[in-house]
């Protein structure tokens, strides 16, 4: 019976999208009972301390980067990979808080981010027909009937490979390896093979000159941790709703209910039904929370979700994370910041300028262009200086590697060339050089909007 009591397992009464349909259910029960057994991946106080620096950059203190894998992948499980998608979020991360002046704060897609959204349930080749890959923690991307088969053993494989990644990236963030000065270094050596060195330079010599003078004033790393450590979360789409409930767990100090799979949980553009299961399920944890808002969303069903998600309007709670298309985020976004604005709605504003921008290449490739992922947050930077909001973040796909996936940027990567190292199983990532130029043009457009 439906009851309106909000529980960890109350989501099984509404409808839920995109769930993969188990043909064991015993089997299913047993994985998630393993998984309510194991030992919460992040604490309830640390889910706090993210809600509170959200809260800053709702009220235009702060600055939110959120970004790493498409999807998580078993086979792809190494700490170089790890260690090098976190050395691109630091990179990017102080060269955003030259150009914006303000802290940043920063949130991987990492440590969980498995499950993925398909919009078709089934995939043809070659006249045979099987389920869709839905991400590593729900099958295997072999297309073979078996491998495609939903495996809930895989939901433990995924915990325990978050566990290991959370673990890595906690000793990266606390033990001297985001340093700023080292940091930075590795900044300024990627400005210098880089084909737009002249451009870059000059915000790169800035950020050096400003580390030599807090260095002069007696500002050591080893004597400040704000130089020498960060703080860094982890979030991924709150999709297998199965996965969520077992890691949901009551937080001692407060009584409240907290998902500790990641610090953030974010509801993804097809399944942020009002009365279905996903909306539902995060509307009773305590985390800070996320809502893509695709092209399809009106005024009035925003509103009615920020009611939902949001109820107490509480500053840091929730993130609404546009994701238009370069094309139409000028004319789409206006009516939705307008209206939460009126609506006194305290929200973050971010962009993820990759989901509304794919192509297929002339080569057969799934495929974005860089170009068109500056128009669209440049789009966005427009129409929240318009609208009197903060534009509060970005949110993206990216990794540490040299991959070739999205066209463009100064390595001038073209539909042939994505051939060369095309690795992502799901969606195409901005590589190193890609990501980091990004942040330098996004740093020069709002250190401009600073004046
Ligand atoms: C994603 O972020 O990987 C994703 C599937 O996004 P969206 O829900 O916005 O399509
Ligand atoms: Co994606």
């Amino acid at each position: 019976m439906r009851t309106d009591r909000w529980t960890p397992a109350s989501w099984r009464d509404r409808h839920a999208e995109q769930l993969p349909c188990y043909p064991d259910v015993a089997a299913l029960d047993e994985a998630t009972r393993q998984l309510s057994a194991c030992p919460p991946l992040v604490f309830a106080g640390e889910a706090r301390g993210l809600k509170a620096d959200l809260g800053r950059v709702s009220r235009g203190e702060a600055f939110l980067l959120q970004g790493g894998d498409c999807a998580e992948s078993f086979s792809e499980f190494r700490a170089d990979t790890i260690r090098d998608n976190l050395r691109v979020l630091l990179q990017m991360a102080i060269v955003l808080t030259w150009g914006g002046g303000l802290p940043v704060v920063k949130v991987g897609r990492m440590a969980g981010q498995f499950a993925k959204p398909r919009s078709r349930a089934m995939e043809t080749r070659d006249g045979q027909q099987l389920p869709s890959y839905r991400g590593d923690i729900i099958n295997d991307f072999a297309f073979e009937a078996n491998a495609r088969q939903p495996d809930p053993q895989r939901m433990l494989q995924a915990y325990h490979q978050s566990a290991s990644t959370l673990n890595l990236l906690r000793a990266f963030a606390q033990g001297g390896y985001a340093d700023l000065h080292k940091v930075h270094g590795w900044t300024l050596d990627f400005v210098k093979g880089s084909a737009q060195e002249a451009r870059y330079r000059m915000l790169a010599d800035e950020i050096s000159r400003a580390l030599r003078f807090m260095q002069a004033c007696g500002l050591e790393s080893a004597r400040t941790p704000q130089l020498s450590e960060v703080d860094l979360y982890t979030s991924h789409e709150a999709l297998l709703l199965p996965y969520e409930e077992a890691l949901t767990r009551v937080d001692s100090l407060t009584g409240d209910w907290y998902d500790c799979s990641a610090h953030m949980l974010w509801i993804g553009d097809r399944t942020r039904q009002l009365d279905g299961a996903h909306v539902h399920f995060l509307s009773g944890v305590g985390n800070p929370i996320g809502l893509k808002c695709g092209p399809t969303i009106t005024v009035d069903e925003l509103l009615h979700l920020i009611d939902r998600l949001n109820p107490k309007n509480e500053a840091g709670r929730l993130t609404l994370i546009s994701r238009m298309g370069d094309e139409r985020v000028r004319a789409l976004l206006p009516p939705l910041v307008r209206a939460v604005q009126r609506e006194g709605r305290h929200v973050v504003w971010s962009c993820d300028p990759m989901h509304g921008n794919t192509h297929t290449s002339s080569t057969g490739y799934k495929t974005r262009d860089v170009q068109r992922i500056l128009a669209e947050v440049t789009g966005f930077l427009d129409v929240c200086r318009a609208e009197g909001a903060h534009p509060g973040g970005i949110h993206l796909e990216l990794t540490g590697h040299d991959v070739t996936e999205c066209i463009g940027g100064s390595q001038a990567i073209d539909d042939k060339a994505l051939a060369d190292r095309y690795e992502t199983l799901c969606d195409p990532r901005l590589n190193a050089t890609q990501a980091l130029e990004l942040a330098f043009l996004l740093s020069e457009r709002l250190s401009a909007m600073h004046g």
